[in-house]
């Protein structure tokens, strides 16, 4: 049976005149794999060229906008007018495959450490470490400082322009700085930047305010800004549902072309509020201005869910781990081929997926349990996208040597 899926068709931007050829995008995931100053690698071109037929558009992992701002070992620059020959590289190697190229920029702030930054220690909004185990303590950025990073972020905006994207995303979302400036955890600061939900809202606003205005100025051709965020943080104090609507309904006053939401689960219901009846997407519906699509993440596999965040009134459906695992995901459901969907990964694919070696070393390792290796797990062949953990391998039995010999010759044929 043929499936005519809405999602497939294009959809074009109402602030800007920019179509994208579907509904589907690859969501920013980091490869780790940038040269050592944060350069393009050609091994990032190849894993980003191979995803380019099919999604809309390919938001490209957190690139930092200031040495400060990275995050991790292999981490992306857009720090320096140095790397805007690689991001053009990268631009490129989207569009070669028809996609709209995004470049998502932020600053790590006490996500990262004195190692990633060769010995700086790290900011943040206050002097807080992330709560959870145990991490070094960050220095509270000066006035100052704050500044230049909202002048930072403004400054690879333009680089991002030269280098040939068709937009940048804010990282405001999975607790780096943007949303530590905006978390009440983190943000424990007296003056201008904090002590009240609008002081809060203060730093991600004065980001996106200036990198609109960067867009205005030097950008030739329509230049989409999108803001990704996480409505909800698990500590208290914390970020609720209700700081993140509050801080929509300022950000919709500024000129930006979408919002994306960073769940872990698309169609979840706010995790601060037990009774919560709607969805968290729908909160959000409710809300935004038409000229402003919403975007989701978190756990999106399968075409069907694609359809029904649609018909649930989200515009974009951005997928992460499935889009690592199946490059063709699009092109599959195009052919109605949707059988042979990729939803889980052998140790022997990775290279065979264009995935370099650091990611894939994170995804076999720390990542161990949100990504569906075939080695690991159980699925019945109907529902491949759903997965159990099964016990680990048993080591290999000796086969008996004269087995062996019969073996071979049934397979030689003599
Ligand atoms: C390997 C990996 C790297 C990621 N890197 C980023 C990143 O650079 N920026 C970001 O906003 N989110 C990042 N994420 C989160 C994803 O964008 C996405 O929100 C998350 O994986 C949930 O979507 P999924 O279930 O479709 O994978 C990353 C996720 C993974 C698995």
């Amino acid at each position: 049976m043929q499936i005519n899926y809405d999602f497939l068709d294009p959809y074009t931007f109402k602030n800007k005149p920019i179509t994208v050829r579907n509904h589907v995008v690859m969501a920013p995931t980091t490869l780790k794999s940038s040269l050592e100053d944060g350069s393009v690698s050609d091994n990032e071109l190849k894993y980003y060229q191979m995803r380019s037929n099919g999604p809309g558009m390919i938001i490209v992992e957190a690139a930092y906008v200031n040495e400060l701002g990275k995050g991790w070992e292999g981490g992306l620059s857009a720090a320096d007018d140095d790397k805007i020959v690689g991001l053009s590289r990268l631009a490129s190697a989207i569009h070669s495959g028809g996609a709209k190229a995004i470049l998502q920029l932020f600053a790590a702030g006490r996500q990262s450490s004195q190692t990633i930054l060769r010995g700086e220690q790290i900011v943040s909004a206050s002097a807080q470490p992330y709560p959870h185990g145990s991490h070094e303590t960050p220095r509270e950025l000066k006035h100052e400082e704050i500044s230049q990073t909202i002048e930072d972020f403004a400054a690879a905006t333009k680089r991002a322009i030269l280098a040939g994207f068709d937009g940048v995303e804010l990282h405001g979302a999975n607790l780096y700085l943007l949303q530590q400036f905006f978390s009440p955890e983190s943000n424990r600061r007296q003056d201008i930047w904090g002590g009240t939900l609008e002081k809060r809202m203060r730093f991600g606003l004065a980001v996106t305010a200036k990198v609109a205005d960067t867009i205005d100025k030097y950008a030739k051709r329509p230049f989409l800004l999108g803001y990704r965020q996480s409505p909800e943080e698990s500590t208290t104090p914390g970020i609720t549902l209700a700081d993140s609507l509050a801080f929509v309904e300022r950000l919709v006053s500024l000129p930006i072309d979408y919002l994306h939401l960073s769940l872990k689960d698309a169609f979840q219901k706010p995790f601060r509020d037990a009774k919560a009846i709607k969805q968290v997407t729908t909160h959000y519906t409710e809300v935004l201005p038409d000229n402003v699509p919403l975007m989701v993440a978190g756990l999106i596999k399968q075409p069907m869910q694609v359809e029904s965040l649609l018909d649930e009134g989200v515009t974009f459906a951005a997928m992460g781990r499935a889009l690592i695992a199946d490059p063709n995901w699009v092109q599959k459901v195009k052919l109605n081929d949707e059988k042979s969907i990729r939803y889980a990964v052998s140790p022997a694919d990775f290279d065979l997926l264009g995935v370099p070696q650091p990611l894939k070393k994170w995804l076999l390792t720390r990542f161990k349990n949100g990504f569906p290796v075939t080695t690991d797990i159980e699925f019945d062949p109907k529902t491949p996208w759903k997965y159990y953990k099964s016990a680990p391998t048993q080591p290999r039995q000796q086969i008996d040597p004269t087995k062996l010999m019969t073996l071979k010759k049934r397979v030689d044929g003599n």
